[in-house]
């Protein structure tokens, strides 16, 4: 039997190429040896946006994205976490049983308190909302980036206290984060992230491509200075995207022979030819809406059949009925 694989993204903005090695291109290696269940996180995005027809927009985006990304229909149940509304009801019940300075302990929250944000009460329950769609669907596995490591914990720990308060009912799930590509940096050398507005798109066109990596700040280190590859955010990109010549130009940089202009032409020279054929790919698909809702809709049937079956387990368990 195939182990349980389960992520999301949320689609509250165009995914770039940080969600794609860090979350997405994980999710599609893994659909051989997994029975999966990718979903776009359309209620975790109400956390942030507000405007219908840019949730719209973007979720139908992301749909596309994932299908040219490399996910197979017919390999993985894809689906809108809002076709499965039973994640809703087991959310209400995990807030039940966590305290609140539990959920104010998450990187998340505490961010957004740091920065002084409003904090909206979902944002705050945004844990438990997550731990809900990992453990409706029985996930062993959730790939995820190293961001999201501490929501997989939350996951964990709901699930034990609820099998420890009424009884065995759910599979405790594993994070399942590359090391090597957790944690992608951005054109300002933060984490790349939508909310930094440092990314390059996914499916960039290749001017923005070159826009986004001209743009990456380095030192003032001159041509024929050593340079260390491990500290510069544009060989952190070499390392995804110009793998046959990594070790030359690892060797180039610490010997003072090249300098950042060149090794950016590089770089957008092998991300324009990584790039081009996911870009082509989603042309093709963005021209059949109805295709891709079909899929969503088909994904989000069978996926809400095995929420509503462990539903009727969990409202047993805890004498709802
Ligand atoms: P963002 O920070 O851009 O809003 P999300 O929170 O929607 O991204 O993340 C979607 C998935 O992509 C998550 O699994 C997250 O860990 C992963 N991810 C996001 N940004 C990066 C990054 N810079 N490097 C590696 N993985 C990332
Ligand atoms: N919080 C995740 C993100 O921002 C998205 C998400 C929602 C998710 N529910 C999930 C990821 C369940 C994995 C499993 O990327």
């Amino acid at each position: 039997m195939k182990k349980i694989l389960l992520s999301g993204i949320q689609p509250s903005g165009k995914l770039h190429i940080g969600n794609y090695f860090g979350a997405l291109k994980q999710f599609v290696d893994l659909q051989e040896s997994h029975e999966c269940y990718i979903f776009i996180a359309n209620y975790h995005a109400l956390t942030t946006v507000t405007e219908a027809r840019t949730l719209r927009t973007n979720t139908h985006e992301v749909a596309i994205d994932y299908l040219a990304a490399g996910l197979d229909p017919e390999k993985t149940t894809l689906y809108l976490q809002s076709d499965v509304p039973e994640v809703t009801e087991l959310a209400w019940i995990f807030e039940c049983i966590t305290t609140v300075p539990y959920l104010e302990r998450a990187h998340a929250f505490k961010d957004a308190e740091a920065k002084s944000k409003e904090i909206n009460a979902g944002l705050m329950n945004y844990p438990m909302l997550m731990a809900a769609d990992i453990l409706v669907q029985d996930a062993d596995v959730v790939p995820v980036g190293a961001d999201q490591k501490q929501h997989i914990e939350y996951a964990r720990d709901t699930a034990e206290k609820f099998n420890r308060l009424y009884g065995d009912t759910f599979t405790v799930p594993k994070a399942h984060v590359l090391e090597k590509v957790a944690i992608i940096p951005g054109t300002d050398g933060r984490k790349m992230s939508k909310s930094y507005g440092n990314v390059i798109p996914l499916f960039a066109t290749p001017d923005e491509v070159k826009g986004g990596v001209m743009a990456i700040p380095t030192d003032s280190k001159g041509i024929t200075e050593p340079k260390n590859p491990d500290t510069c955010n544009v060989f952190a990109l070499h390392r995804l995207f110009s793998t046959d010549e990594l070790p030359e130009l690892e060797m180039r940089y610490r010997e003072g022979k090249i300098g950042y202009h060149e090794s950016k032409e590089i770089l957008v020279r092998n991300m324009d030819s990584y790039l081009a054929p996911l870009r082509e790919r989603r042309e093709k698909i963005a021209k059949d809406a109805k295709a891709v809702a079909g899929i969503l809709k088909a994904g989000g049937d069978k996926a809400r059949a095995r929420a509503a079956a462990k539903m009727k387990e969990v409202r047993e368990a805890v004498g709802l009925v």
